[in-house]
Protein backbone atom coordinates (compact mmCIF):
# COMPACT_ATOMS: atom_id res chain seq x y z
CA UNK A 1 0.00 0.00 0.00
CA UNK A 2 0.96 3.52 -0.64
CA UNK A 3 0.94 5.91 1.81
CA UNK A 4 0.06 9.92 1.65
CA UNK A 5 0.48 10.57 5.41
CA UNK A 6 3.75 8.36 6.67
CA UNK A 7 7.01 7.95 6.11
CA UNK A 8 8.35 4.55 6.76
CA UNK A 9 12.35 4.32 6.44
CA UNK A 10 13.91 0.93 7.69
CA UNK A 11 18.05 1.06 9.14
CA UNK A 12 18.88 -2.14 9.88
CA UNK A 13 16.04 -3.24 11.50
CA UNK A 14 14.72 -0.48 13.05
CA UNK A 15 11.81 1.24 11.37
CA UNK A 16 11.28 5.09 11.78
CA UNK A 17 7.83 5.52 10.74
CA UNK A 18 6.77 9.28 10.72
CA UNK A 19 3.39 10.54 10.76
CA UNK A 20 3.82 13.14 8.15
CA UNK A 21 0.79 15.82 7.80
CA UNK A 22 2.81 18.53 9.32
CA UNK A 23 -0.09 21.24 7.69
CA UNK A 24 -2.45 20.14 10.01
CA UNK A 25 0.30 19.08 12.96
CA UNK A 26 0.02 15.68 12.02
CA UNK A 27 -3.13 15.59 13.03
CA UNK A 28 -5.07 11.86 12.70
CA UNK A 29 -8.06 11.69 10.30
CA UNK A 30 -9.50 8.68 9.26
CA UNK A 31 -7.56 8.47 6.57
CA UNK A 32 -4.16 8.67 8.71
CA UNK A 33 -5.80 5.95 10.91
CA UNK A 34 -6.23 3.46 8.06
CA UNK A 35 -2.82 4.18 6.69
CA UNK A 36 -1.24 3.17 10.14
CA UNK A 37 -2.94 0.23 10.62
CA UNK A 38 -1.95 -1.22 7.38
CA UNK A 39 1.42 0.20 7.85
CA UNK A 40 1.92 -1.63 11.28
CA UNK A 41 0.23 -4.79 9.71
CA UNK A 42 2.15 -5.10 7.17
CA UNK A 43 5.66 -4.04 9.47
CA UNK A 44 4.36 -7.09 11.75
CA UNK A 45 4.94 -9.89 9.56
CA UNK A 46 8.10 -7.83 7.82
CA UNK A 47 10.95 -10.11 9.52
CA UNK A 48 12.96 -7.33 8.74
CA UNK A 49 11.39 -4.64 10.71
CA UNK A 50 12.70 -5.81 14.32
CA UNK A 51 11.50 -2.04 16.43
CA UNK A 52 9.30 0.59 15.59
CA UNK A 53 9.84 4.24 16.31
CA UNK A 54 6.55 6.31 15.99
CA UNK A 55 7.50 10.07 15.80
CA UNK A 56 6.16 13.26 13.79
CA UNK A 57 6.92 15.32 10.71
CA UNK A 58 7.95 19.02 11.54
CA UNK A 59 9.37 21.13 14.26
CA UNK A 60 5.97 21.23 16.24
CA UNK A 61 4.07 18.37 16.59
CA UNK A 62 4.47 14.61 17.12
CA UNK A 63 0.80 14.50 16.99
CA UNK A 64 -2.07 17.38 18.26
CA UNK A 65 -5.09 15.11 18.03
CA UNK A 66 -7.62 13.39 16.03
CA UNK A 67 -8.59 15.72 13.23
CA UNK A 68 -11.13 18.25 14.77
CA UNK A 69 -12.44 19.54 11.44
CA UNK A 70 -13.48 16.01 10.20
CA UNK A 71 -15.43 15.19 13.63
CA UNK A 72 -16.93 18.45 13.62
CA UNK A 73 -19.42 17.18 11.52
CA UNK A 74 -19.84 13.56 12.78
CA UNK A 75 -22.79 12.36 14.30
CA UNK A 76 -22.89 9.99 17.72
CA UNK A 77 -23.05 6.88 15.37
CA UNK A 78 -19.91 8.23 13.18
CA UNK A 79 -18.36 9.56 16.48
CA UNK A 80 -18.43 6.00 18.10
CA UNK A 81 -16.95 4.09 14.78
CA UNK A 82 -14.23 7.05 14.67
CA UNK A 83 -13.25 6.20 18.57
CA UNK A 84 -13.12 2.64 17.74
CA UNK A 85 -10.75 2.96 14.51
CA UNK A 86 -8.33 4.74 16.66
CA UNK A 87 -8.91 2.15 19.33
CA UNK A 88 -7.80 -0.67 16.44
CA UNK A 89 -4.75 1.24 16.02
CA UNK A 90 -3.56 1.29 19.59
CA UNK A 91 -4.56 -2.19 20.15
CA UNK A 92 -2.67 -3.48 17.12
CA UNK A 93 0.68 -1.59 18.60
CA UNK A 94 -0.47 -3.53 21.86
CA UNK A 95 -0.85 -6.54 20.38
CA UNK A 96 1.98 -6.94 17.72
CA UNK A 97 5.04 -8.44 18.83
CA UNK A 98 7.24 -5.97 17.46
CA UNK A 99 8.62 -2.89 20.35
CA UNK A 100 7.22 0.35 19.41
CA UNK A 101 8.74 3.50 20.71
CA UNK A 102 7.41 6.71 20.74
CA UNK A 103 9.36 9.36 20.09
CA UNK A 104 7.49 13.04 21.15
CA UNK A 105 8.68 15.54 19.76
CA UNK A 106 6.59 18.20 20.17
CA UNK A 107 2.41 18.61 20.88
CA UNK A 108 1.26 14.89 21.86
CA UNK A 109 -2.78 15.77 22.72
CA UNK A 110 -5.66 13.99 22.70
CA UNK A 111 -5.73 11.06 20.55
CA UNK A 112 -1.77 12.25 19.44
CA UNK A 113 -1.23 11.41 23.54
CA UNK A 114 -3.71 8.09 22.92
CA UNK A 115 -1.16 7.56 20.16
CA UNK A 116 2.10 7.74 22.38
CA UNK A 117 0.53 5.72 25.27
CA UNK A 118 -0.52 2.80 22.82
CA UNK A 119 3.63 2.73 22.31
CA UNK A 120 5.54 0.45 24.50
CA UNK A 121 7.24 3.54 26.49
CA UNK A 122 7.67 7.03 25.36
CA UNK A 123 11.01 9.04 24.51
CA UNK A 124 10.26 12.93 24.90
CA UNK A 125 11.83 16.03 23.44
CA UNK A 126 12.59 18.70 26.16
CA UNK A 127 9.77 20.89 24.00
CA UNK A 128 7.05 18.04 24.14
CA UNK A 129 3.87 19.37 25.48
CA UNK A 130 1.48 16.54 26.68
CA UNK A 131 -2.60 16.93 27.29
CA UNK A 132 -6.18 15.79 26.71
CA UNK A 133 -7.71 19.03 25.46
CA UNK A 134 -10.65 17.14 24.23
CA UNK A 135 -12.86 18.68 27.23
CA UNK A 136 -12.48 22.02 26.07
CA UNK A 137 -14.06 20.89 23.04
CA UNK A 138 -17.14 18.92 24.79
CA UNK A 139 -15.41 15.50 24.17
CA UNK A 140 -13.49 12.72 26.26
CA UNK A 141 -10.55 10.59 24.96
CA UNK A 142 -11.89 8.55 22.37
CA UNK A 143 -8.76 6.08 21.28
CA UNK A 144 -8.31 4.14 24.26
CA UNK A 145 -6.75 7.45 26.94
CA UNK A 146 -9.25 7.02 29.74
CA UNK A 147 -7.71 2.88 29.93
CA UNK A 148 -4.39 3.63 29.03
CA UNK A 149 -3.37 6.47 30.81
CA UNK A 150 -4.96 5.46 34.33
CA UNK A 151 -3.50 2.25 34.51
CA UNK A 152 0.00 3.81 33.23
CA UNK A 153 -0.36 6.48 36.36
CA UNK A 154 -3.15 5.66 38.16
CA UNK A 155 -6.59 7.41 38.03
CA UNK A 156 -5.85 10.80 40.48
CA UNK A 157 -3.20 12.04 38.20
CA UNK A 158 -4.95 10.76 34.56
CA UNK A 159 -8.47 12.14 36.38
CA UNK A 160 -6.47 15.80 36.79
CA UNK A 161 -5.03 15.63 33.06
CA UNK A 162 -8.20 14.84 31.23
CA UNK A 163 -10.75 16.88 33.81
CA UNK A 164 -8.73 20.01 33.23
CA UNK A 165 -7.61 19.93 29.51
CA UNK A 166 -4.78 21.35 30.39
CA UNK A 167 -0.91 20.85 28.86
CA UNK A 168 1.90 19.34 30.71
CA UNK A 169 5.84 19.91 29.77
CA UNK A 170 8.04 16.90 29.04
CA UNK A 171 9.61 17.40 32.57
CA UNK A 172 6.48 16.79 34.50
CA UNK A 173 5.16 13.71 32.29
CA UNK A 174 8.89 12.34 33.18
CA UNK A 175 8.03 13.07 36.95
CA UNK A 176 4.41 11.54 36.52
CA UNK A 177 6.05 8.05 35.04
CA UNK A 178 4.26 8.94 31.40
CA UNK A 179 7.34 9.14 29.70
CA UNK A 180 10.91 7.05 29.97
CA UNK A 181 13.11 9.58 29.34
CA UNK A 182 13.39 13.21 28.03
CA UNK A 183 16.26 14.48 25.76
CA UNK A 184 16.99 17.92 23.78
CA UNK A 185 15.05 18.03 20.49
CA UNK A 186 18.23 17.29 18.25
CA UNK A 187 19.03 14.44 20.34
CA UNK A 188 15.74 12.17 20.47
CA UNK A 189 15.41 10.65 17.50
CA UNK A 190 19.40 9.69 17.68
CA UNK A 191 18.70 8.48 21.14
CA UNK A 192 15.04 6.65 20.08
CA UNK A 193 17.32 4.77 17.54
CA UNK A 194 20.18 4.25 19.67
CA UNK A 195 17.64 2.06 22.35
CA UNK A 196 15.87 0.46 19.21
CA UNK A 197 19.05 -0.82 17.89
CA UNK A 198 20.26 -2.07 21.51
CA UNK A 199 16.63 -3.97 21.38
CA UNK A 200 16.98 -4.95 18.09
CA UNK A 201 20.27 -6.79 18.69
CA UNK A 202 18.82 -9.16 21.85
CA UNK A 203 16.81 -12.37 21.54
CA UNK A 204 13.59 -10.87 19.64
CA UNK A 205 11.55 -14.21 20.58
CA UNK A 206 11.96 -13.02 24.10
CA UNK A 207 11.09 -9.25 24.15
CA UNK A 208 8.01 -10.82 22.20
CA UNK A 209 6.96 -12.96 25.06
CA UNK A 210 7.79 -10.40 27.73
CA UNK A 211 5.61 -7.60 25.95
CA UNK A 212 2.91 -9.90 25.65
CA UNK A 213 3.54 -11.42 29.26
CA UNK A 214 3.19 -7.14 30.54
CA UNK A 215 0.25 -6.39 28.65
CA UNK A 216 -1.81 -9.47 29.07
CA UNK A 217 -0.57 -10.09 32.53
CA UNK A 218 -1.72 -6.53 33.73
CA UNK A 219 -5.73 -7.58 33.10
CA UNK A 220 -4.83 -10.56 34.80
CA UNK A 221 -4.87 -11.76 38.80
CA UNK A 222 -1.06 -11.90 39.63
CA UNK A 223 -1.42 -15.80 39.88
CA UNK A 224 -2.99 -15.97 36.37
CA UNK A 225 -0.23 -13.49 35.42
CA UNK A 226 2.31 -15.39 36.85
CA UNK A 227 1.00 -18.59 35.36
CA UNK A 228 0.63 -16.92 32.03
CA UNK A 229 4.55 -15.85 32.28
CA UNK A 230 5.33 -19.62 33.18
CA UNK A 231 4.07 -21.01 30.14
CA UNK A 232 5.84 -18.47 27.78
CA UNK A 233 8.99 -18.78 29.89
CA UNK A 234 8.59 -22.41 28.68
CA UNK A 235 7.48 -22.13 25.75
CA UNK A 236 11.12 -19.97 24.76
CA UNK A 237 13.05 -23.26 25.54
CA UNK A 238 11.82 -24.72 22.39
CA UNK A 239 13.57 -21.80 20.32
CA UNK A 240 16.66 -21.66 18.89
CA UNK A 241 17.52 -18.25 20.13
CA UNK A 242 17.30 -19.99 24.19
CA UNK A 243 20.40 -22.50 22.39
CA UNK A 244 22.19 -19.84 21.03
CA UNK A 245 21.91 -17.02 23.54
CA UNK A 246 22.26 -19.80 26.45
CA UNK A 247 25.64 -21.78 24.64
CA UNK A 248 27.21 -17.84 22.96
CA UNK A 249 27.19 -17.10 27.30
CA UNK A 250 28.74 -20.59 28.11
CA UNK A 251 31.42 -20.12 25.21
CA UNK A 252 31.99 -16.41 26.80
CA UNK A 253 30.99 -15.10 22.76
CA UNK A 254 28.26 -12.64 21.35
CA UNK A 255 25.00 -14.50 20.72
CA UNK A 256 24.02 -14.31 17.17
CA UNK A 257 20.03 -14.32 17.41
CA UNK A 258 17.85 -15.36 14.20
CA UNK A 259 14.51 -14.87 15.93
CA UNK A 260 13.77 -18.62 15.43
N1 LIG B 1 -7.24 18.66 14.09
C1 LIG B 1 -7.26 19.31 12.92
N2 LIG B 1 -6.41 20.31 12.62
C2 LIG B 1 -5.51 20.66 13.55
C3 LIG B 1 -5.43 20.02 14.80
C4 LIG B 1 -6.36 18.96 15.06
N3 LIG B 1 -6.32 18.25 16.20
N4 LIG B 1 -4.46 20.61 15.52
C5 LIG B 1 -3.94 21.58 14.75
N5 LIG B 1 -4.57 21.60 13.55
C6 LIG B 1 -4.33 22.50 12.42
C7 LIG B 1 -4.86 23.89 12.71
O1 LIG B 1 -6.24 23.97 12.43
C8 LIG B 1 -4.03 24.73 11.76
O2 LIG B 1 -4.54 24.57 10.45
P1 LIG B 1 -4.82 25.88 9.53
O3 LIG B 1 -3.44 26.45 9.32
O4 LIG B 1 -5.43 25.30 8.31
O5 LIG B 1 -5.69 26.78 10.33
C9 LIG B 1 -2.67 24.01 11.78
O6 LIG B 1 -2.92 22.69 12.26
C10 LIG B 1 -1.67 24.66 12.72
O7 LIG B 1 -2.27 24.76 14.01
P2 LIG B 1 -2.37 26.12 14.85
O8 LIG B 1 -2.38 27.30 13.93
O9 LIG B 1 -3.51 26.00 15.80
O10 LIG B 1 -0.97 26.07 15.63
P3 LIG B 1 -0.62 26.78 17.02
O11 LIG B 1 0.84 26.67 17.17
O12 LIG B 1 -1.25 28.13 17.10
O13 LIG B 1 -1.34 25.88 18.15
C11 LIG B 1 -1.97 23.81 19.16
C12 LIG B 1 -0.91 24.56 18.34
C13 LIG B 1 -2.00 24.38 20.58
C14 LIG B 1 -1.53 22.35 19.23
C15 LIG B 1 -3.35 23.96 18.49
O14 LIG B 1 -3.22 23.64 17.12
C16 LIG B 1 -4.40 23.08 19.07
O15 LIG B 1 -4.93 23.38 20.15
N6 LIG B 1 -4.78 21.97 18.39
C17 LIG B 1 -5.85 21.12 18.79
C18 LIG B 1 -5.41 20.21 19.93
C19 LIG B 1 -6.57 19.34 20.40
O16 LIG B 1 -7.57 19.83 20.87
N7 LIG B 1 -6.42 18.00 20.27
C20 LIG B 1 -7.39 17.05 20.68
C21 LIG B 1 -8.30 16.70 19.56
S1 LIG B 1 -9.68 15.72 20.08
C22 LIG B 1 -9.14 14.14 20.12
O17 LIG B 1 -7.97 13.86 19.92
C23 LIG B 1 -10.18 13.12 20.40
C24 LIG B 1 -9.71 11.75 20.72
O18 LIG B 1 -9.30 11.46 21.81
C25 LIG B 1 -9.85 10.70 19.76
Amino acid sequence: MEFKNLLIENAEGVVTLTINRPQALNALNSEVLTELGSALYQLEYDPGAKVIIITGAGEKAFVAGADIKEMAEMSSYEGHRFAVKGQHVMMAMEKMKTPVIAAVNGFALGGGLELALGCDFIYASTKARLGFPEVTLGIMPGFGGTQNLARLIGPNRANELIFTGRMITAEKALAWGIVNEVFAPEELLDKAKETAAAIAGVGLLGVAYAKDAIANGLNMTKEDGFRYEASLFGVLFATEDQKEGMAAFVDKRKAVFTGK
